[in-house]
């Protein structure tokens, strides 16, 4: 606000800079300096540029509900074994993923599939890499009673009630869900904490929003050059579209489809023969931190990612040719997928979220 206060200053050369800029500095306040109360804006981050994340009319967000649900997200006294927290998997470092091929969840049970990033996930209609789960809400019951977070209520593991009645002896989360929601923690009270706080974790600082918002400096020369590549010449956009990268939408690019029993993806979830071994779009976000890649984190390197996707997927009954023909028409040179991957290293986001402090 120093700013705005600054170009109140009475002065005729300040009042000839505000008719000249006007336009400038009324966005960049925010709000019209006689409107004291308006800086109340939302806590949580807002991609710039993109529509606004929607929010269940049945959950909506407040500051106090977003902070418990970080709480709950990183605290492993949730998981069946006291192992593992939501937080565990989708780590910082590792671009919001384990850096795993696949998940081991509580019990050291391995899972089928690797861990996604879980940038802009507020976004996404459907989630998981089949988009089995409709909704945040239930996806962390399923997250949380499956074998990720083992709270299973089977042989010998605690279910998410007796969980939650753990929870509620503990004075601050107590407090705290009496607070929010009027009552003890439930599992649907915990579910709609934790979904509230996933609905922050939006990638506001990457050079990449700062790009898409006019800046071409955010990016290096051979990441732009990247970046025309992957637009225009390969089209990898036909499927990561626009500011998420990802059209969420289920593409067979034929990744494990050569295994015996191949995953076969979203055609599970849709009953279509057609969507076998189709999976989610992934998002490109710090994609450099989240190796090894593809559902089955079944590829090491970015570099053998890229060529994989450059050459137009993996040939096999149900693959998209359609979306990858142009990438495999490109025919790029070991330079032009070289600039693609620095581009691609280009897309990390700062994660501002510190871990807190448990009850
Ligand atoms: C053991 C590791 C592990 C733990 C713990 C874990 N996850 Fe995940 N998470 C995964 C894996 C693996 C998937 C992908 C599963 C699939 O697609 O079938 C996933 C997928 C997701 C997705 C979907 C993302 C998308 O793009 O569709 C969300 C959201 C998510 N997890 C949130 C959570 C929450 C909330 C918790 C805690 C209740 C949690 N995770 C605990 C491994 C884990
Ligand atoms: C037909 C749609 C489509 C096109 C076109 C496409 N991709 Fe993808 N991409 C996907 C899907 C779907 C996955 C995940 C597939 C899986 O795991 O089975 C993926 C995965 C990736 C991954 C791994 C990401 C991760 O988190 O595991 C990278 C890197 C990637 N694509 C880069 C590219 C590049 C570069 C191009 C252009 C040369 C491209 N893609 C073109 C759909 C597409």
């Amino acid at each position: 606000m120093t700013l705005c206060n600054f170009f109140e200053v009475k002065s005729h050369f300040w009042i000839l800079m505000v008719v000249a800029i006007f336009s400038v500095v009324f966005v960049g306040c925010g709000n019209p300096p006689t409107e004291k109360h308006s800086s109340e804006k939302p806590a949580w981050p807002q991609l710039q540029g993109y529509e606004a994340m929607p929010v269940p009319l049945d959950n909506p967000m407040t500051e106090e509900k977003v902070a418990l649900g970080k709480q709950l997200y990183y605290d492993q006294r949730l998981s069946g074994d006291g192992s593992r927290s939501c937080y565990s998997c989708h780590l910082k470092e590792y671009g919001l993923t384990d850096g795993k091929p696949v998940a081991i969840g509580a019990f050291e049970k391995t899972l089928t599939r690797s861990s996604p990033s879980l940038w802009n996930v507020g976004y996404h209609s459907e989630l998981y890499w089949d988009g089995r789960s409709g909704a945040l809400e239930k996806q962390v019951k399923g997250a949380w009673s499956g074998g990720n977070m083992g709270a299973s209520g089977k042989n010998g593991a605690p279910n998410m009630d007796q969980i939650c009645e753990s929870l509620n002896e503990i004075p601050g989360y107590h407090e705290q869900f009496q607070s929010v929601f009027g009552g003890p923690a439930t599992p649907d009270t915990v579910a709609q904490a934790v979904a509230s706080f996933m609905r922050t974790i939006v990638a506001t600082d990457s050079a990449w929003e700062r790009f898409n918002n006019g800046d071409q400096s955010a990016l290096s020369t051979r990441a732009q050059n990247g970046w025309k590549i992957f637009t225009e010449k390969a089209k990898c956009t036909n499927c990561h579209d626009g500011l998420l990268l990802t059209d969420l939408q289920y593409h067979n690019v034929g990744i494990g489809m050569d295994k015996k029993n191949p995953d076969i993806g979203r055609s599970k979830v849709s009953g279509d023969e057609k969507d076998t071994g189709a999976f989610k779009t992934p998002t490109l976000l710090d994609v450099g931190r989240s190796a090894p890649y593809f559902h089955d984190g079944s590829i090491a390197t970015l570099e053998e990612a890229v060529d994989l996707m450059a050459s137009g997927g993996k040939a096999n009954k149900w693959l998209d040719e359609k979306n990858l023909k142009d990438a495999k028409d490109a025919n790029l040179s070991d330079e032009e997928k070289a600039d693609i991957v620095v581009f691609l290293q280009e897309l990390n986001v700062n994660y501002p979220i510190e871990a807190p402090t448990l009850p």
